[in-house]
């Protein structure tokens, strides 16, 4: 079966290495910096519940690339001599091109349509909910693709200032989780990454954020009385209650530096991160994954590789549009 998935702008390098936990041996046939299409004989059920992609695609039928109108006209002839399967009783028909909905002539469109409620027995409408059919083009991908987007349960709204789940998932991911892991997030706000990180076995997992008695109010009921989480509400640059080298996994978003008052100035900040990071981190499987904005990442390189840490691999982000960069990393050769 080939896939296509979006994902969050930014993210393609950690999803082409998370992938494989997810689905099996996915042959990529074109990936960019915000989807991916894929073959693989993975269910499709499976592929619509990866944390994160935030949509999924089956392909239905490829054409060569060329004027859209000509290729939505080929992507129709296919369908007309092949069933579809139905999910829904409705459906309607997006092209989507180059990252943009475009307008494409109503006689080739309703001829598509056409196609699809003979192959498949929906019936079309302009809105709502149903099917979505998508003609998508991909700027250096040679193909237009006819694909059926994947109807996905609705996922809870986030707190203000929260990280995505779908950013979470990846960055919860990429710190290759191992059901013997001790994992803390030192500066959890919303409880996002702690949250991801309940989709892996682990041996504990700590939650620590200073203001803890006032986000524990916005935190959804099976959080806030989940026993699988350990709740602190302490400083992350002391961690009082965690010992020297208890812990396997970091993974946090600390303080960007740009909004909110730090108790002295960011350089210092994320130099006291990083020798408590080196304190609580286990001295050789010890890894760490570190969300920042973009113009604090050389800092918090510095910050960390000044404190016995090594950094693996970088990645440049947009978190809600916002320029930010990953940091992944660890004791020795991480
Ligand atoms: C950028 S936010 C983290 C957001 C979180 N990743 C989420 O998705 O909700 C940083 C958090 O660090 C907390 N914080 C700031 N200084 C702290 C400190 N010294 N120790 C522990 N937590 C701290 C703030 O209360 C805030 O919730």
């Amino acid at each position: 079966m080939r896939y296509y998935v979006q994902f969050p702008a930014g993210t393609g390098e950690l999803v082409a290495e998370s992938i494989a936990s997810y689905v099996d041996s996915p042959d990529v046939v074109y990936a960019d910096d915000s989807s991916m299409i894929f073959e693989s004989d993975t269910r499709r059920s499976v592929v619509e519940q990866i944390p994160f992609v935030k949509n999924s695609f089956t392909v239905i039928a490829d054409v060569v690339r060329r004027h859209i109108e000509d290729g939505v006209m080929e992507l129709t002839d296919t369908i007309r001599s092949g069933g579809l399967d139905a999910y829904a009783d409705t459906f309607r028909v997006m092209f989507h091109v180059d990252g943009e909905l475009v307008p494409v002539n109503p006689r080739v469109k309703s001829a598509l349509e056409s196609a699809i409620t003979y192959a498949s027995g929906q019936r079309m409408v302009g809105r709502g909910t149903g099917e979505e059919y998508w003609v998508v083009g991909r700027t250096d991908f040679d193909r237009f693709m006819l694909c059926r987007r994947h109807i996905r349960a609705k996922r809870a709204t986030k707190a203000a200032g929260a990280i995505s789940h779908e950013l979470s998932s990846l960055l919860v991911a990429a710190s290759h989780p191992d059901r013997g892991d001790v994992f803390l997030d030192p500066f959890a706000g919303s409880g996002s990454f702690t949250n991801a990180r309940l989709s892996f076995p682990a041996k504990r997992i700590v939650y620590s954020d200073t203001d803890l008695k006032q986000l524990r109010s916005d935190f959804p009921q099976a959080v806030r009385e989940s026993r699988d989480i350990e709740f602190l509400a302490e400083d992350a640059l002391a961690l009082p209650s965690i010992k020297d080298h208890e812990v396997d996994v970091i993974v946090t978003d600390p303080p960007w530096g740009e909004y909110e008052e730090l108790p002295m100035e960011l350089p210092e900040f994320l130099d006291a991160t990083a020798r408590s990071f080196d304190r609580v981190l286990d001295r050789e499987r010890g890894r760490f994954v570190l969300l920042i904005a973009r113009m604090a990442a050389d800092t918090a390189v510095k910050a960390l590789t000044g404190n016995n840490l090594t950094i693996a691999s970088v990645h440049e982000v947009l978190v809600n549009g916002h320029p930010a960069t990953v940091l992944i990393g660890g004791r020795g050769d991480a």
